[in-house]
């Protein structure tokens, strides 16, 4: 891992270190609080928090926060705000996209249904509205209403394009931008209003996380074609089944032949690998630079990330931010 002008990378042990007491919290609220009047709201919502998870987006709400003072109780209702607002889009994408996995186990509409998990996903939605609006801050309310709609949008867009082959760059990186970049960035500026900081510095964390957020779902793409499932904890190759053109195949598909633009077609309209094979798409894929490319474009928004955080002084929540550039680059899960 490179060590860059902010100082020596952390692992991600580090990172977390730096935060661990404050998700122990944040993992008991999450707990409390999901445990709804029906069984299967709280079943769902235990199975996916005991199944792993990251916890990428407290994390980085919790540090944001550590740059300007230790996380107040505000601070840690709001990364659970966060993840219950994640694992809710979770439940509801998996239906939408017909999942099998999520977390390494059978995902929840494979376990419950779609009917219990769509209600179930509203639940958690509502419930983490119901911790926001406890702290009676409208500025927290709107944006937490304005990123929701933000997702939903994005999930729509992505719906409206299903099967489509014809995705330029910028259709693809507007998606990255409303399903995940949107939460990356309300978290970072969650935590820097948590923390107390001016306008203008919750501004410049905002765009960290958009930009490390852009990044995450460009190497989540890119895992896609390259990850092994046991590790990913989500089968592989199933953007392109669930009719998916991503950025590195997006790249790829504009020096492809017309013959190769045809393989990815049939996949396309057979929602299946059965005339093509994933091995020939990936083969395809890497003829063509697209997952270079992409890496490559990745690692434009880490650097645009990792630049805005000279903004803030030298402090441990400072490198872990950056460590964190680094290890959203390099993750294979
Ligand atoms: C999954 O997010 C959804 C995407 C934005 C790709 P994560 O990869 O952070 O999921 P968990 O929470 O660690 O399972
Ligand atoms: C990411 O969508 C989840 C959301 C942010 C809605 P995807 O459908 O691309 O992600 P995975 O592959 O299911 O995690
Ligand atoms: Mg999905
Ligand atoms: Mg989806």
């Amino acid at each position: 891992m490179p060590a860059g002008k902010l100082g020596l990378a952390l692992t991600a042990r580090e990172v977390t270190s730096l935060v661990a007491d404050d998700l122990k919290q944040v993992e008991s609220v999450f707990r409390l609080e999901s445990i709804g009047s029906v069984d299967a709201v709280s079943q769902i919502a235990r199975y996916l928090q005991g199944n792993g998870g990251k916890r990428l987006r407290p994390i980085l709400l919790l540090v944001s926060c550590r740059l300007f003072q230790d996380p107040p109780p505000e601070a840690i209702q709001l990364a659970a705000v966060v993840e219950l607002i994640h694992t809710a889009t979770l439940v509801h994408d998996d239906v939408i996209d017909d999942a099998k996995t999520r977390r390494g186990k059978s995902s929840a509409n494979v376990v419950w249904g779609n009917q219990v998990s769509v209600l179930a996903g509203d639940w958690l939605y509502m419930q983490a509205f119901q911790i926001a609006l406890r702290l009676r801050r409208f500025e927290i309310l709107d944006l937490l209403i304005t990123l929701t709609q933000r997702m939903v949008d994005g999930e729509l867009l992505q719906l409206e394009r299903l099967g489509r082959i014809s995705l330029t760059e910028a259709d693809a990186l507007e998606l990255i931008d409303h399903k995940t970049a949107s939460l990356f960035a309300a978290c970072t500026r969650l935590g820097a209003l948590a923390g107390g900081a001016s306008e203008k510095d919750q501004l410049l964390l905002s765009e960290f996380g958009w930009n490390l957020g852009m990044a995450f779902q460009i190497v989540d793409d890119i895992l896609d074609f390259t990850a092994r499932e046991s590790v990913l904890g989500k089968p592989v190759g199933n953007d392109l089944r669930e009719g998916k053109v991503t950025l590195p195949l997006c790249y790829a598909l504009e020096t492809a032949s017309p013959e190769e633009r045809a393989l990815v077609e049939a996949v396309l309209a057979d929602r299946a690998y059965e005339r093509v094979s994933f091995d020939q798409i990936r083969a395809l894929l890497v003829r063509h630079g697209g997952i270079e490319r992409a890496r490559a474009r990745a690692s434009e928004f880490t650097a645009r990330a990792r630049a805005l955080l000279e903004h803030f002084a030298e402090s441990p929540a400072r490198s872990a931010l950056a460590a964190a550039t680094d290890l959203v680059a390099e993750r294979d899960r």
